[in-house]
């Protein structure tokens, strides 16, 4: 048996990434399927139609990549994608198991849809966690960005005409992109200190190189909140997050460059620079924040991990240059895409058979905690 798999062009602003590359491509084809990329769908990823061509993919246009029995998308789909997919078509990508109106929209069109950031954080589930391939580069990209922004060196330089010290980043959440943000900064030559609810993270961060700011739980309530849930944080009791402001605000000030990256996922990003703590900051100095556009509401719009942050915009607030870039993986787009395309040919591998069927396992977890709508009916709690 082979199946159709369709690889559409995405059609939403700042998405640069494609769900497949000709690596990825091949493999599927030497698994005996066909697959169907749309024109120009890699373009913005550098990866061209010609090389899609030799992987053995053919070339089609929206409407015949979208009709496939598989179709593999980064973004969800628009209002005007979506009735190009068939009913009962299988739909892989970054689905937003959170959003539910988009999950309901999937169910009423009939769509198999897995929404591959549900999976959980297990050991088994590593080589198709997209959460943490593409937060790895957001990381990444967040000090590049920050040192290009920021007026300064980032290492210490001593030169004829004077030494010039080092930048000191300050960086809030160490998960995924957290850890990298620190790594890379580490590699240009920044002083680095970084904080998180999880004191798990304690280790992780003082073996990248830098320095844990502790805010230690105080009472029973903070410490099973600081525990989080499945790996993720929780929100944190407001005894804790105000004991964890002063901190912030104290550090803040000292700090050059700021990377935010703390989420809840489900949840509102916490807010985790004040606009007293911008207030404070040095001029000059710059705040990347990957929360950008998730936090609670401030002025008409949603902030990130800073009130102040405006999504998709560059802005110079009290003389701090904050970034609220909402899609940093996707600046990456080569290696974004490529790594995510092996993030979902490894899915492939829980829900298509060696003999090239579909078979949706429901006693498989990963399977069934990406299960976001099957048979008309959304499958997932949100
Ligand atoms: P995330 O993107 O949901 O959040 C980023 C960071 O923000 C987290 O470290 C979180 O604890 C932190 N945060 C939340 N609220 C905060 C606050 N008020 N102040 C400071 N920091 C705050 O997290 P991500 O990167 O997706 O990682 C989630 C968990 O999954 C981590 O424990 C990570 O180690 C784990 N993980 C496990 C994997 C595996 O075992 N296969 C693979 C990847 C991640």
């Amino acid at each position: 048996m082979s199946l159709l798999i369709g690889i559409p062009k995405e059609a939403k602003q700042y998405e640069n990434r494609i769900a497949a590359t000709p690596e990825t491509v091949r493999k599927l084809v030497t698994q005996g399927h066909r697959v169907a990329v749309q024109s120009d769908a890699g373009s913005q990823a550098s990866y061209i139609d010609d090389a899609f061509i030799s992987a053995g993919a053919e070339i089609v246009d929206a409407a015949a990549a979208f009709s496939a029995d598989i179709v593999l998308k980064v973004q969800s789909p628009t209002d005007s994608e979506l009735p190009l997919l068939k009913r009962g078509a299988v739909l892989i990508g970054l689905l937003e198991p959170f959003n539910t109106a988009n999950a309901a929209k999937l169910a009423v069109a009939g769509i198999t849809a897995f929404a591959l950031e549900a999976a959980p954080r297990t050991t088994r589930a590593q080589s198709l966690d997209v959460l943490s391939s593409q937060a790895n580069i957001a990381g990444y990209k967040a000090v590049l960005l920050a040192a290009s922004l920021y007026p300064r060196f980032m290492p210490m330089m001593m030169t004829a005409a004077g030494t010039v010290k080092a930048a000191r980043v300050l960086i809030l959440g160490a998960g995924v992109a957290g850890l990298q943000a620190i790594a890379t900064a580490r590699r240009l030559g920044a002083v680095i200190e970084a904080s998180d609810v999880r004191p798990a993270v304690k280790e992780q961060i003082e073996s990248l190189g830098a320095k844990f700011l502790d805010v230690p739980c105080e009472t029973d309530e903070e410490r099973k909140a600081a525990e989080g849930v499945g790996g993720y944080a929780r929100p944190m009791p407001p005894s804790w997050l105000t004991r964890h402001s002063v901190l912030v605000h104290e550090r803040a000030k000292q700090a050059d460059i700021v990377i935010s990256t703390a989420l809840i996922p489900g949840r509102a990003a916490p807010t985790l620079l004040s606009v007293e703590t911008v207030q404070a900051m040095k001029p000059g100095s710059v705040l990347i924040d990957l929360a950008a556009g998730r936090g609670p509401e401030y002025e008409g719009r949603r902030g990130g991990n800073c009130p102040l942050t405006e999504a998709d915009k560059v802005v110079v607030k009290h003389g701090v240059t904050i970034a609220g870039y909402t899609n940093l993986a996707s600046m990456v787009a080569s290696d974004a895409s490529a790594l995510y395309a092996r993030n979902l040919l490894d899915f492939m591998k829980l829900i298509v058979t060696k003999e090239g069927a579909l078979n949706i396992d429901l006693a498989d977890d990963i399977v069934a905690a990406t299960l976001l709508a099957h048979d008309g009916e959304v499958t997932r709690k949100a």
